[in-house]
């Protein structure tokens, strides 16, 4: 009996030695943590239970039969975060390069599948060579088998993707499906295709890290979410971004207990600027109307123009969009409509209510825009918010011109409350702009066309530059003071927090992609 237990015993410390130590060594050498302390430090202590680990593959071609390592090349399992039940896979770079192959694929899927099954979220530390070259496309099927089911867990559970080392080829696309991609600057990248193939095609001269680093995704493409200064960094942003998500689509994120003190916020009566073309950060908003220190910004350098991520208000999950008038003036464009039209359906996934802080001066004019489809991309931000059944709020700190003024969680669109400040400016467009079509015959036959003009633009301001338009209408529900925003807000989530919507049966709707 000693004999058999000494045999598994070997085996499981066969298995923790991976590819040996050697390529532990030239693992930590290039700065990276091994697939095993990676999970050591995501997981709650003792809290992982590995499943497949002496899973080996079973290809033959160019020898491969003879070189074998238990677990191949995976290591998958589950264990808890914050007491909470995740599903893990990380890829073991030692061996064979974390490259995938028929059985490393099949190990992923089978906890893809319990996760699924289970309700919990799905964690994935990419380090890989792609495809296991010595296997062809039983690899590739493999990797259509992840793919598949990342598209089934999509909106039924969170699915994170940490990206640790390469990630190449067919492979970026479970990453890309999943809900968060977190990247470790100078030690990960993604590309479609690498640098020397860019060189062969279109005799472009990149490094891999200027291709697809993660300052590049962060900032440029806005694959990433998440620029993280390393592993742990990128360890301890996944643990706090799973505290603002519920374990599956059917659940509530978790609250966390809160007193209610004094909510009123004067820093707030301060903020917006006395000149309505002057910028202020609407992070400042943010902050004072969050629970203290609990804003965590997604996709912080990207798009700039608008700064999503979530926070607590009162202890409760929220998701944040709002227009950021220090870039860009807030406007509306591209890339921050889809963008925000991501988080908008993340959060609506996933039952977390949404707040919106309006700002917004209209949609970006100019033929850059026009012709990379500025049409179809504001559509996904309009189509995530009309068709967002969570409890849904919006405060208008300025402006709201225009289209944007109905994109951005207007009550038309469903809504559930509307406030503004006092400062508000709700119109069809900005006075000067207004001015000029609707007096231009006045403004041109006048002797002083510039005084008519400034006449003219005076007259909209004082008609339009202000809340009470709308608020007549019912369209806005109150226009409150600044400083009582948060009072506000919390007392208007709580008081949607029941909220049940449901949209017209249907297969599913088919947003402008
Ligand atoms: C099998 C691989 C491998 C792979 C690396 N290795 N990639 N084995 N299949 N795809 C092995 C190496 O042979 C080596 O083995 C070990 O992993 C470490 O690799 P190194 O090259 O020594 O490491 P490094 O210098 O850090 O370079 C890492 C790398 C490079 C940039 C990832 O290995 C590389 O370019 N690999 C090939 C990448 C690739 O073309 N993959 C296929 C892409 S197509 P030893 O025994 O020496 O330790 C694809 C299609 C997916 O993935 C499609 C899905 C639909």
């Amino acid at each position: 009996m000693a004999n058999k237990f000494k045999i598994l015993e070997d085996k499981i410390k066969e298995a923790h030695l991976s590819g040996g130590e050697k390529r532990i060594e030239a693992q930590h050498k290039k700065g990276k943590l091994t697939a095993r302390e990676r999970i050591h430090f995501l997981l709650d202590e003792g809290s992982f239970e590995e499943i497949g680990m002496l899973v080996t593959h079973r290809a033959t071609d160019f020898g491969i039969d003879k070189e074998k390592y238990l677990g191949d090349g995976v290591i998958t399992g589950y264990g808890t975060i914050n007491g909470r039940l995740v599903y893990v896979f990380s890829q073991d770079f030692t061996v064979f390069g974390g490259s995938l192959s028929e059985t490393h694929a099949e190990k992923i899927c089978k906890i893809m599948d319990l996760a699924i099954k289970n309700g919990a979220p799905l964690i994935g530390l990419n380090d890989s060579g792609g495809a296991r070259i010595q296997e062809g496309v039983v690899s590739l099927g493999g990797y259509a088998d992840i793919f598949y089911r990342n598209t089934l867990a999509s909106g039924v559970i969170p699915q994170l993707s940490a990206i640790m080392g390469p990630c190449a080829g067919g492979a970026v696309y479970s990453p890309a499906i999943t809900d968060f991609i977190l990247m470790v600057e100078n030690t990960s990248y993604m590309f479609v295709t690498g640098p020397n193939v860019v060189k062969t095609v279109t005799h472009e001269e990149v490094t891999s890290e200027e291709l697809g680093g993660a300052s590049t995704h962060s900032t440029k493409s806005g694959v990433t979410h998440f620029s993280c200064t390393n592993e742990i960094e990128c360890i301890n942003n996944i643990k706090q971004l799973l505290s603002y998500m519920p374990q599956n689509c059917e659940d509530d994120a978790p609250i966390i207990a809160y007193e209610a003190a004094n909510e009123k916020r004067p820093e707030l009566n301060t903020i917006i600027p006395a000149n309505p073309n002057q910028p202020y950060d609407i992070r400042d908003v943010i902050n004072h109307v969050a629970d203290a220190d609990s804003f965590l910004e997604v996709h912080k350098n990207f798009a700039e123009n608008i700064v999503v991520g979530f926070a607590r208000l009162g202890g409760r999950s929220i998701g944040i969009v709002a227009n950021q008038p220090a870039f860009l003036a807030g406007v509306l464009d591209i890339n921050s409509s889809t963008k925000a039209a991501r988080f908008v359906r993340f959060c609506d996934c996933f039952n977390i209510p949404l707040l919106v802080f309006e700002d917004v001066p209209g949609f970006l004019p100019g033929t850059d825009q026009e012709w990379h489809g500025i049409i179809t991309h504001g559509a996904k931000l309009l189509y995530a918010f009309c068709e967002a059944t969570v409890p849904r709020i919006t405060v208008i700190t300025r402006k709201a011109y225009g289209g944007a003024y109905d994109v951005m969680n207007s009550k038309h669109i469903g809504a559930d409350m509307n406030y503004a400040w006092p400062t508000a400016e709700i119109a069809v467009m900005g006075a000067k702009g207004a001015a000029e079509i609707i007096f231009k015959k006045e403004i041109t036959e006048a002797k002083d066309a510039a005084a008519k003009l400034k006449e003219k633009e005076k007259e909209y301001n004082e008609l339009f530059a202000n809340p009470y338009r709308a608020a007549e209408r019912g369209f806005i529900d109150e226009v409150i003071k600044p400083e009582d925003t948060r009072e506000k807000l919390i007392r208007a989530f709580e008081m949607l927090k029941n909220k049940a919507a449901k949209l017209p049966r249907k297969k599913h709707g088919n947003i402008p992609l």
